[in-house]
This record gives structure tokens, sequence and C-alpha cells, in this order.
């Protein structure tokens, strides 16, 4: 049941207030555009603009303690099978472990509830990702339509982020590999910079 997702509220935080990882409404908004944009202003993430996060704000999960807003993360969907990580942040002034966690944690609890076989991520924190079960891949092995974000990226042809896999459902996840047609049409342009 996709309302088991609305509000899951288990952690501590520093301020004595208890976690509540929910997903994102309309009202958060503004305050995900401000931790996200502030981690793009360093180049850590891809900036967001508010019609964009208008269109995606479903894909969003937010993590808060109190009134405050501290964490996010996004699951957004490429095919019936495969979705991603994105927009994973917590606020850098939050000390206490575990927000991130939990974020992915409540993540993939959603890619299970629509039957993904695997959530892949784009990062420059592996070992973060490690810690969740993630492994390791090479671009190649994830579908090509996953790439196309790539193609406004100011890191486009030097892109240095890893590219990691969980996989839900092993058998499922190595059979359904092959490159659809629309995946095909990128195909040329991606050999060319990667
Ligand atoms: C990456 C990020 C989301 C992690 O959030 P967090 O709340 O600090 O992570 P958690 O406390 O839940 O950490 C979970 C585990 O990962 C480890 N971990 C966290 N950040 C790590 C890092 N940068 N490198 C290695 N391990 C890390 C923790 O030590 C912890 O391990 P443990 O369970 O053995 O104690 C956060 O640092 C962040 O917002 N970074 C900037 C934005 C970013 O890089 N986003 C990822 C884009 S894909």
């Amino acid at each position: 049941m996709i309302s088991s997702l609305t509000s899951d509220s288990i952690l501590e935080g520093t301020s004595g207030l208890p976690l509540n990882v929910r997903k994102a409404g309309m009202s958060d908004i503004a305050p995900l555009l401000e931790l996200i944009n502030g981690y793009a202003a360093k180049g850590i993430m891809l900036p967001r603009t508010e019609f964009e996060m208008s269109e995606n704000i479903r894909d969003f999960s937010v993590i808060y303690s109190g009134s405050n807003l501290i964490g996010c993360g996004a699951l957004h969907f490429y095919s019936p099978v495969v979705g991603e990580v994105r927009s994973l942040a917590v606020d850098p002034n939050w000390t206490t472990h575990g927000a991130g966690r939990r974020i992915v944690e409540a993540l993939l609890e959603e890619a299970r509830l629509f039957a993904l076989d695997a959530v892949f991520a784009f990062t420059y924190v592996p070992d973060f990702f490690r810690k969740l079960n993630f492994q390791e891949v090479e671009r190649g092995e994830l579908p090509l339509k996953a790439w196309k974000d790539c193609l406004r990226c100011p890191k486009f042809q030097c892109c240095d982020e890893i590219a990691m896999v969980r996989v839900l459902e092993p058998e499922h996840w190595h059979g359904h590999r092959e490159a659809q047609p629309d995946e095909v049409v990128l195909l040329p342009i991606l050999n060319q910079v990667h």
C-alpha cells in the first residue's frame, strides 16, 4: 500500500524531537530548493528549479525534525522495473547520524512496493551507498535511458560520478537489460563523450 509510505517517525535527533520520514508535498518545495541548491552551489548536486520540483515532487521523500527539513531523497522511475535514487541530501548542519540511511531505506521500501527489480544511483559518496548494500557497476550495465539527465549536466564531458546498483530482484535484474528502441537513440551521443 502506497499509503504506508506517508509517515514514519522512528529516530531521535539532537534536538530531542522525533525524526519524521514521509512523502513530500508542495509545501516542502521551498525548503527542498534551499537544501538542494545549497549543495548545487558547491558543485555537489544538480541545481533544481521551482518548476522542476513541482513537476517531480511525487518522487520525493523528506525527513523532518520538528518543523525543520533536514534531508530529502527521490525515487525516479526509469522503466517498469528500474528506478534511480537521486537528489539525496542531508542538511550539512545536521550532525546526528542516520538521516541519510533512513531516507534511502524509505526509497527502497517504495521501490519494493512498486515491484522494481533494481535501484541505481550516480554518486560521489560510494561508501555511503555500500553501507546500504549498493554495489558499484559499470555504467554500461545500466539502462541507457537512465543517462538522459547526463545530457544537461555541466559535467557531461568529464563525469566522475560512480554508478551503483542495489538489486532487489536478482533473477529478474540479470535477465532484462536489453536496450529498448528509445534507448538506442542516445547510444551514439553517449559513446562519443563517456
Ligand atoms: C551522503 C549523505 C546523504 C549521507 O547522509 P548522512 O545522514 O550523513 O548518512 P548516515 O548518517 O545515514 O550514514 C549511513 C552510513 O554511511 C556512512 N557514511 C555517511 N556518509 C558517508 C561518506 N560520505 N563516506 C563514507 N561513509 C559515509 C555513515 O558513517 C554510516 O555508516 P554506519 O551505518 O556504519 O554508521 C550526506 O552526507 C549528504 O547530504 N551529502 C551531500 C550530498 C550528497 O553527496 N548526496 C548524494 C548524492 S548521490
